[in-house]
């Protein structure tokens, strides 16, 4: 063979390798995008360390468990825990995971998933109280919430008592550690982390839980086929071993 051949046998491989990355390129399918909306101020199920912009805790990891498996590039943005509904219908996020209960209200108004996680409301008071030892005792006191909370609508119910509402839990907190409120009503594994870990040494829980109560991951009412995604995939991750390694890294133990 002449070089010349060689050369122009090199320059046609070269000039074809070219052409055929050109064309990968096109074709690659860019990743799809979940985007995800959640109140991140609810530990330990979504929050944000000390010093990082990463969003951690339980539905942190499983929503981003679950845009893997189905395939998609999960974005999660911080909203307020009132504006999520809203956050679906106007199509700002396609999904929220948020410790939200499934409730019949909230059903008329988007779809949920499985329950992914079993939860219920107790209350928080000043350790030195020594006044409010259930849930009943709370007549007549004043109470601090997250607003639009299942916490909240429960508050609301006690006879004479005054609630407050707050943005955020830790801002709930916050009042009844200033001494604003009597007590705060919220969700269970969020009280006992705070009572463990945020600072709430001088807080503590009293009564049984109030309510039982599943938390649900939400889709817009018209994104039926999303939800069924989402319940499959979380099928996946329960058959193999995901959901339980999530569930024992916040929480110690094994899903009951
Ligand atoms: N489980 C309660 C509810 O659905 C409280 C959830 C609050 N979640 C949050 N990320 N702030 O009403």
């Amino acid at each position: 063979m002449s070089k010349k051949l060689i050369s122009l046998m090199i320059v046609g491989v070269l000039i074809l390798s070219f052409g055929l990355v050109g064309c990968g390129n096109q074709a690659a399918p860019t990743a799809k995008v979940l985007k995800v909306g959640s109140d991140a101020a609810f530990a330990p199920f979504e929050f944000q360390e000390e010093g990082s912009k990463e969003y951690a805790g339980f539905d942190m990891d499983l929503i981003r468990a679950i845009g893997k498996q189905m395939g998609y590039e999960v974005q999660i943005q911080n909203m307020g825990f009132d504006g999520l509904i809203p956050g679906l219908d106007a199509g700002t996020v396609d999904v929220t995971i948020s410790a939200m209960t499934i409730t019949e209200e909230r059903s008329k108004k988007i779809n949920f998933s499985k329950p992914y996680y079993k939860s219920g409301l107790t209350t928080v008071v000043k350790n030195d109280n020594t006044t409010i030892k259930n849930f009943a005792d709370l007549e007549g006191k004043k109470i601090a919430v997250q607003i639009g909370t299942t916490g909240a609508d429960e508050a609301k119910k006690v006879k004479n008592a005054q609630v407050r509402e707050f943005n955020t839990a830790p801002e709930a907190f916050l009042e009844l550690k200033a001494g604003g409120v009597d007590a705060v009503v919220n969700d269970k594994p969020v009280n006992d982390y705070y009572i463990a870990k945020a600072g709430g040494k001088d807080a503590k829980e009293v009564g049984q839980p109030l309510t039982a109560e599943e938390y649900g991951i939400g889709t817009a009412k018209k994104n039926k086929e999303l939800t069924e995604k989402i319940d499959k995939a979380l099928d996946e991750l329960k058959k193999n071993g995901e959901y339980e390694k999530i569930y024992v890294k916040w929480f110690g133990k094994k899903p009951q």
